[in-house]
Order: C-alpha cells, then sequence, then structure tokens
C-alpha cells in the first residue's frame, strides 16, 4: 500500500489497532514492541489472516524503529494498562516516561508523521508527545473522545432501542473522571436526546458514559478496553489517510480556544491530511462551560505533575 501506519505498543489496543487498520486497506502496518517476538508474532498472524479476510495491506513487527521509518502515522499504544482500582491517573509516571523514550524514536524516523497518542492518562501523555516530538500542534492529537461518545451513542441505543448509525454524541473534556458529555448535541435521527428522554434517564446515560472505561476494568480484571478503542483510533486514522474531513471529538492542544490555554483536552476538530485542520468551538451554556473548565483544571494538575 502507499501509506504506513506504525503502531507502537503489541499489547491489546495496539494489536487490535493494527487488525482493524489491516482489515481496512487504510495502509501498511508496523507494530513496535519491546517484547522480543510479541510484535513479530502479532504481526505475522494477522498477515496469514489476510488471504482470508481479502486485504493486501502488509504487516511487519519489530523490536526496534527502523522499519517504521516514513510512516504517515504513528500510534501510540505503548504503555501499562489499568488494573481494577487504579485510575487512568494512576498510570501518569510510568507512562509518562514510556512515551517519552517511543515519541523521541518514532519522531526521528518519522519526522512528518501524524502522531496520534492513546495511552493513559491521554490528555497529558499529548503533552509528553507534543513536546518530545517537537512537532506541529496539528500533527499531534489524542484518541479518546470517539470512544467516550461511542460509549455514550451505544447507551442511547441500548435506551431507546434504536439502530447505533441514527445517534450520534459529543463528549468533550478530559479523558477521566470529569469528562463532559454534551445531551444537548447528543442526537437520534437529528433529534436531541432531551426531546427523548427524562432527565434522570439522561442522567444514568451520562454516568454509565464516565464510567464506561472502569466498567470494562471491572469485568475483565486485568486489564482495560480494546476493541472500541482500537475502532476509535481506527476511525481517526481513515479520516487523516483519506482526507475525509470528519468533525470528531479527539484531544487537541487548546490556545486560546474555549477560553483554554497550552493544554490538551478533548474538543471536536475537523480531521484530514493535515492531521487537525480546524478546531470547532460550540456554543455552550454556562453549566456545560464550567464542566469544560472542571474538567481543563483536573487534566492542568496531571501536566504540572509531569513537570
Ligand atoms: P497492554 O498492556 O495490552 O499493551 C501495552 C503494550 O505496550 C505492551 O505490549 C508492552 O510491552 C508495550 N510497551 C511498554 N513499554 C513499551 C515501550 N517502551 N516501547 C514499546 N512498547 C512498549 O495495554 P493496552 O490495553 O493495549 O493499553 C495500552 C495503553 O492504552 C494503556 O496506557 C491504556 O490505559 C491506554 N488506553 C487508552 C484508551 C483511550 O481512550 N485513550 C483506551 C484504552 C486503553
Ligand atoms: C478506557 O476508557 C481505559 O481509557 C481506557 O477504556
Amino acid at each position: 500500500m502507499d501509506k504506513k501506519i506504525t503502531v507502537v505498543g503489541a499489547g491489546n489496543v495496539g494489536a487490535t489497532t493494527a487488525q482493524r487498520l489491516a482489515e481496512k486497506e487504510l495502509a501498511d502496518v508496523v507494530l513496535v514492541d519491546i517484547i522480543e517476538g510479541l510484535p513479530q508474532g502479532k504481526a505475522l498472524d494477522l498477515a496469514e489472516a489476510a488471504p482470508i479476510e481479502k486485504h493486501d495491506a502488509h504487516l511487519a513487527g519489530s523490536n526496534t524503529y527502523e522499519v517504521s521509518e516514513g510512516s504517515d502515522i504513528v500510534i501510540i499504544t505503548a504503555g501499562v494498562p489499568r488494573k481494577p482500582g487504579m485510575s487512568r491517573d494512576d498510570l501518569l509516571n510510568t507512562n509518562a516516561g514510556i512515551v517519552k523514550s517511543v515519541t523521541e524514536e518514532a519522531a526521528r524516523y518519522s519526522p512528518e508523521a501524524i502522531i496520534i497518542v492513546v495511552s493513559n492518562p491521554l490528555d497529558a501523555m499529548c503533552h509528553v508527545a507534543l513536546k518530545t516530538s517537537g512537532f506541529p500542534k496539528n500533527r499531534v492529537m489524542g484518541m479518546a473522545g470517539i470512544l467516550d461518545s461511542a460509549r455514550f451513542r451505544t447507551f442511547i441505543s441500548m435506551e431507546l432501542n434504536v439502530s447505533v448509525e441514527n445517534t450520534h454524541a459529543f463528549v468533550l473534556g478530559g479523558h477521566g473522571d470529569t469528562m463532559v458529555p454534551l445531551p444537548r448535541y447528543s442526537t437520534v435521527a437529528g433529534i436531541p436526546i432531551t426531546e427523548l428522554l427524562p432527565p434522570d434517564r439522561i442522567e444514568a446515560i451520562v454516568e454509565r458514559t464516565r464510567n464506561g472505561g472502569a466498567e470494562i476494568v471491572g469485568l475483565l480484571k486485568t486489564g482495560s478496553a480494546y476493541y472500541a478503542p482500537a475502532s476509535a483510533v481506527a476511525e481517526m486514522a481513515e479520516s487523516i489517510l483519506k482526507d475525509k474531513k470528519k468533525i470528531l471529538p479527539c484531544a487537541a492542544y487548546l490556545q486560546g480556544e474555549y477560553g483554554i490555554n497550552d493544554l490538551f483536552i478533548g474538543v471536536p476538530v475537523k480531521l484530514g491530511a493535515n492531521g487537525i485542520e480546524e478546531i470547532i468551538e460550540i456554543k455552550l451554556t454556562p453549566e456545560e462551560e464550567a464542566a469544560l473548565k472542571k474538567s481543563a483544571a483536573a487534566v492542568q494538575s496531571l501536566v504540572d505533575a509531569l513537570k
């Protein structure tokens, strides 16, 4: 294929992302991990599925970065996931060191790439990737809002017994307990859910969305979600590689937008060939604005703890 994506971290999220990317024939995929044999084995296994899945994406696995050279997109999933009782923020210091070293290597071999960060705590890890790579802000972003919004959409469709395809939802803010699901901007076939559901049911769905990651961790017990996260990353990669210019909630570096400065946080962005091509500023009520500011303060405290 004429495009190349490197996925760093061949664990649950990384390997499933590689599978989604290859099966969508978006690009050749390179998996990189520190565990000897792991990325090579998973890449080979995925390559051997290609004749059955009918795609011609090439897959390679490596413990070093030479083979990643010239990637169009680098997806960083390296790190440790949450275990029961752990918050995303508990991962701060361990994953900051990992994301820094990974970004150094990946950026050296692919200086023109767009970086999509997945490792948690997401918004703070985006700062590490931006600072370490020295890339412009349109080429460094984080995946979280699409996942959180997909969870919101799933719960809306369960509640109303309608197709998930009819549902749209927006979750803004940091990828943590302070995330900001926006019912007013969440619709079923264009109808705001505030017209379709009573406030107590909306509140219950919002709460389940906020706890969506923890709900999966509690069930799996040995790690965190990966099927839906991988789908969310693949949607970002597709919008970039095909220059689709989809409007998607992603972690973006704000410099004044929404009254927030020098901070990554989830907002609607236009994703195209140049990465984040526009940050969309939607009107918020005073309550929604206060919730976004509170979420920004939580992200800021993590970023401060990185220094
Ligand atoms: P996992 O443990 O299955 O995989 C992580 C992989 O990273 C492991 O294979 C490990 O060997 C590798 N790794 C560690 N240090 C590395 C290094 N220096 N270089 C290359 N590879 C390295 O974990 P999983 O479930 O894949 O999650 C990965 C990360 O993504 C976690 O931090 C998790 O919290 C985060 N996550 C974020 C989501 C989001 O919405 N932003 C959603 C789901 C997970
Ligand atoms: C999730 O939301 C753990 O951030 C991960 O599933």
